[in-house]
C-alpha cells in the first residue's frame, strides 16, 4: 500500500470571518457580543494556524464598507480592536508572531493607531509566523492606492511605463509592498459564497473553502477541516493535470 505522502499545508490562508451578527442574533444578543466573541475566535485560529504550520494568516478585521454600518456597531469594532491589540501584545511576543497591516490604517481612529504601531513595532523582527489584519480594506481602494504610487514612480522616473507588468504593479499593492506572499487558501464562514473586495487579485489561483460555520464557533478543527479540503485539491495554474504530474517544463 502506497503512503499518502506529506500533508500539503497552505503557506497563507485569508479568512473572511463572516457571522458573528448572526450568532448573536440566534442567542437574543446583541451584535457586538457576536463580534465579542469573533475576537476569542482570532486568538484561538492564530494559534491553531501556528500549531498546523501556516505561515501567514490574514483575518478581514474591517472593510472599506464597514464604515457604513451603524455608528455604535462601528464604534464597538474599534473598541475591541483596541481591546485586541492591548490583550494580544505578549501573546504574540511570545510566539514570535510578527503583526503587519493592509489597508487605509491612516484612516481609523488615534488611539487604534497608536496600539497597531506599537505591536507592529514590538513583532516586526519574526519571521517565522505572521498576523495580517486587513483593516479599512478593499481591493478597488487597494489598486488605486497602488496605481497612484505606480504612476508616482513613473513620474519621478523610478519605473518605465514600458515595463509595465504584473510583477511590476504588484509591488504596489499592500500585500506586494510588505513582502506578503499571495494566499494558497481563501475561507468564508456562515454560508455565504462571496469574496466581498477581499484580496481580489491576490486570490487568482487560490483554492475556496466556504463552511456554513459561523466565526465564532470557528475553532481549530474547522481550520484543519479547511485544510485536509485544500490537501485534497489540485492547483494547476492554467496548466492540464497531465503537465502538473510530469513536473516543471
Ligand atoms: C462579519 O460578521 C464580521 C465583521 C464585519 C467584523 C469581524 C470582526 C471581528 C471578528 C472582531 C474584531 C477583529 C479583531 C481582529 C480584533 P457580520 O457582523 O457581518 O455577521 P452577520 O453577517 O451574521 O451579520
Amino acid at each position: 500500500m502506497s503512503s499518502p505522502g506529506p500533508a500539503k499545508i497552505p503557506q497563507h490562508v485569508a479568512i473572511i470571518m463572516d457571522g458573528n451578527g448572526r450568532w448573536a442574533k440566534a442567542r437574543g444578543l446583541p451584535r457586538l457580543e457576536g463580534h465579542r466573541r469573533g475576537v476569542e475566535t482570532v486568538r484561538t485560529v492564530v494559534d491553531a494556524a501556528r500549531e498546523i504550520g501556516i505561515r501567514y494568516i490574514t483575518l478581514y478585521a474591517f472593510s472599506a464598507e464597514n464604515w457604513k454600518r451603524p455608528a455604535d456597531e462601528v464604534s464597538g469594532l474599534m473598541g475591541l480592536l483596541d481591546y485586541f491589540l492591548k490583550r494580544e501584545l505578549d501573546n504574540l511576543i511570545k510566539n514570535r508572531v510578527r503583526l503587519l497591516t493592509i489597508g487605509r490604517a491612516e484612516a481609523l481612529p488615534a488611539n487604534v493607531q497608536r496600539e497597531l504601531n506599537r505591536v507592529i513595532e514590538a513583532t516586526k523582527d519574526f519571521q517565522e509566523w505572521t498576523l495580517v489584519l486587513a483593516l479599512n480594506y478593499g481591493s478597488r481602494t487597494e489598486v488605486a492606492d497602488a496605481a497612484r504610487a505606480y504612476a508616482a514612480a513613473v513620474q519621478a522616473g523610478a519605473e518605465k511605463l514600458a515595463d509595465a507588468s504584473w510583477e511590476n504593479f504588484n509591488r504596489y499593492l499592500y500585500t506586494g509592498a510588505a513582502g506578503i506572499p499571495e494566499p494558497d487558501l481563501l475561507i468564508r464562514t456562515s454560508g455565504e459564497q462571496r469574496v466581498s473586495n477581499f484580496l481580489l487579485l491576490q486570490c487568482a489561483y487560490a483554492e475556496m473553502v466556504f463552511t456554513s460555520v459561523l466565526w465564532p464557533d470557528f475553532g481549530k478543527a474547522d481550520l484543519q477541516a479547511a485544510v485536509d479540503e485544500y490537501g485534497r485539491r489540485e492547483r494547476r495554474y492554467g496548466l492540464t493535470t497531465e503537465q502538473i504530474k510530469s513536473g516543471p517544463a
